[in-house]
């Protein structure tokens, strides 16, 4: 396939009034160009684009806005450019490096921005059948990895008044689900297969199966065990994590599963702790999408399917464990949401982690504003609420991460690392 009449990125741009352009575009734009075909692409099809919207797990039925934009598309050269580029750069055999600058398109489409990203994303949806078709898993799961198109309309829609679209910032994480990776959704979560690269060790005391979390050697936490917002202004109290091993014992700075670093230096003998995770290993990587109801059976379900399916069906490499990394871990949620709300529940289940991070980072997903601010922030949901009261009376959001092994997954529901913790005496 190739293009009748290709055209430059400068007149595009110029066409299509975007001054910043992003390195990567053009960096592949000769080579993008040269795959687009002389006809109508199929992605800009009506029956292609309806067809995908019958498989993405809308409620609602297709919006008319949707196949106007893509006529539109078609007969503007400077958008079908662009929309061609965007397509093959995040669902062709790229060799992607993610820069997260797509162009902004607003000078040209107006409020009709994030409807080209939804169209664009339309896409995702034939591009996943046609990978799972290689891979062993079911229907349900390539249905269910289809419906992060929908989920990003939610966010979408719930940012900005209930028009259809896609965030052009969110629009780019479609291309990670794609060859040569293993990422899929399992019911409530997405799992993606990766080996473990955060700094944490996680042991596990042979008599017992009780488990003890390490801190990476040379972190530093606060008085009260978080990571520091700012490496650059240390707050008084301060200090920095250890980890040594040799061929007996290792010695480092546990962590409590309720997320927090702890000052004081164990020992522990190899005798009788046997390491279970560390960097290096493979393990799930899970993204939470949007949607909400995530009670603790759908939580749990999603755990053990994920364990099966990547165990049973995924044998070269077997993960050990499923971790994450998200605003939705903080162990904050425990001081801001009632004890009965899904989140504080899930929290419990699981080891929480002090991870690095902005303060506030993450807000983004629950306010959907492009610079957090808490006074102007809508509270028009209980959950919106109860954090901004929080954040409200001085305090700062801290993301967290969590451990769950997969041995683990079957004690869902009893607060296991909890309960080993406080029965522990280590600390
Ligand atoms: C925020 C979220 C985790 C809540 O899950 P949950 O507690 O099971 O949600 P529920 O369905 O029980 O809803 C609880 C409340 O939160 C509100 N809510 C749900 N999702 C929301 C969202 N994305 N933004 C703001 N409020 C949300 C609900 O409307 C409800 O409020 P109400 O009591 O006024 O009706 C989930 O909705 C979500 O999907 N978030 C976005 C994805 C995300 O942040 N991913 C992590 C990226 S690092």
């Amino acid at each position: 396939m190739s293009t009748a009449t290709t055209v430059s990125l400068d007149e595009v741009l110029a066409g299509l009034k975007e001054q910043d352009c992003a390195p990567q575009l053009r960096a592949h734009w000769d080579q993008a160009m040269a795959a687009m075909p002389s006809i109508r692409p199929a992605f800009l099809q009506h029956d292609q684009i309806r067809d995908a919207w019958e498989h993405g797990s809308f409620e609602e039925s297709l919006p008319q806005e949707l196949l106007k934009l893509a006529d539109r598309v078609a007969a503007d050269r400077h958008l079908l450019a662009m929309a061609w580029f965007i397509y093959w750069y995040t669902f062709g055999p790229v060799d992607r490096t993610w820069s997260w600058t797509m162009p902004e398109l607003t000078n040209c489409l107006g409020e009709d921005a994030g409807l080209f990203y939804l169209l664009v994303a339309m896409a995702f949806i034939p591009a996943v059948h046609e990978y799972h078709k290689t891979l062993p898993v079911t229907p349900r799961v390539t249905e269910d990895t289809c419906r992060q198109v929908q989920c990003f309309t939610l966010n979408y829609r719930r940012g900005m008044n209930g028009r259809w679209g896609v965030y052009r910032s969110q629009f780019g994480w479609l291309g990670n689900y794609l060859a040569p990776n293993l990422y899929m959704r399992v019911g409530r979560f997405e799992y993606w297969r990766q080996t473990y690269k955060r700094g944490f060790r996680v042991y596990r005391q042979v008599a017992t199966g009780a488990t003890v979390v390490l801190a990476p050697d040379k972190n530093t936490y606060t008085a009260q065990g978080h990571q520091c917002f700012n490496p650059s202004q240390l707050p008084a109290g301060t200090w920095q994590s250890v980890f040594t091993e040799d061929a007996d014992a290792v010695t480092g700075n546990p962590i409590s599963p309720r997320g927090k670093a702890m000052s004081k230096v164990v020992k522990l003998d190899k005798k009788q702790w046997r390491c279970v995770l560390a960097p290096g290993d493979t393990v799930l990587d899970m993204h939470i999408p949007a949607g909400g109801q995530m009670g603790p059976q759908a939580c749990h379900e999603s755990f053990e399917e994920a364990a099966r399916l990547f165990c049973e069906n995924f044998t070269d490499d077997r993960p050990k464990a499923i971790t994450c990394g998200s605003w939705m871990l903080s162990e904050q949620l425990e001081e801001c949401l009632p004890e009965q709300s899904n989140l504080v529940q899930l929290v419990k289940e699981i080891y929480v982690l002090p991870l690095p991070c902005v303060g506030n980072d993450g807000m983004w997903f629950v306010f959907l504003q492009s610079k957090f601010d808490p006074a102007t922030a809508p509270r028009d949901t209980s959950l919106r609420r109860d954090m901004l009261n929080y954040l409200n009376k001085g305090n700062v959001w801290r993301n967290a991460g969590m451990i769950v092994m997969l041995d683990d997954i079957r004690h869902f529901g009893t607060q296991y690392y909890r309960r080993q913790w406080d029965s522990l005496s280590l600390v």
